[in-house]
């Protein structure tokens, strides 16, 4: 059993190289020892993952059932397109699901606006940079169900 799942989609492998004035210098490992760090301050245990595969992202979802006590989401452009990971999270019972982008997709181009994972998650953290995830685990902390015996 894992506290929380924190899940990244596609071209966020490439962070640090890509579009950086978009993006910002930081690489995924770099966020990911931010979370490993915020994570280990309050006392809850990640597994933190990226595809660039719809499919298996939809999979880890799946076999996450039962198994986290919440979810962290950055889908990128899966975000916008994905009817297949918003059924996947719908899977999640009594899981608190957080959005996280780097960048605000409102403020950004059309396309960006919609979001399937909105339509699932319990709340958005979207234009703080890396400190999104922090932001998310702070908040899953204090919203996520307690772990079961
Ligand atoms: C993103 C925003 C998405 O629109 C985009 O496709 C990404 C990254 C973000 O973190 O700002 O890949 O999710």
């Amino acid at each position: 059993m894992t506290d929380v799942l924190i899940l990244n989609g596609p071209n966020l492998n490439m962070l640090g190289v890509r579009e950086p004035a978009l993006y910002g210098p930081a690489t995924l490992a770099d966020v990911e020892a931010l979370c490993r760090n915020k994570a280990g301050a309050l006392g809850l245990t990640i597994d933190f993952r990226q595809s660039n595969h719809e499919g298996e992202l939809v999979t880890w979802i799946q076999e996450a059932r039962g198994k986290i006590r919440g979810l962290i989401i950055n889908a990128a452009a899966y975000t916008h397109t994905s009817v297949a990971i918003l059924d996947a999270l719908k899977l999640l019972e009594n899981v608190p699901i957080i959005e996280v982008h780097l960048t605000d997709p409102k403020t950004r181009e059309e396309f960006r606006h919609l979001s399937y994972i909105e339509m699932v998650a319990d709340h958005t953290i979207a234009g703080d940079g890396p400190n999104g995830y922090v932001l998310a685990l702070e908040h899953l902390s204090e919203v996520m169900p307690a772990p079961s015996a």
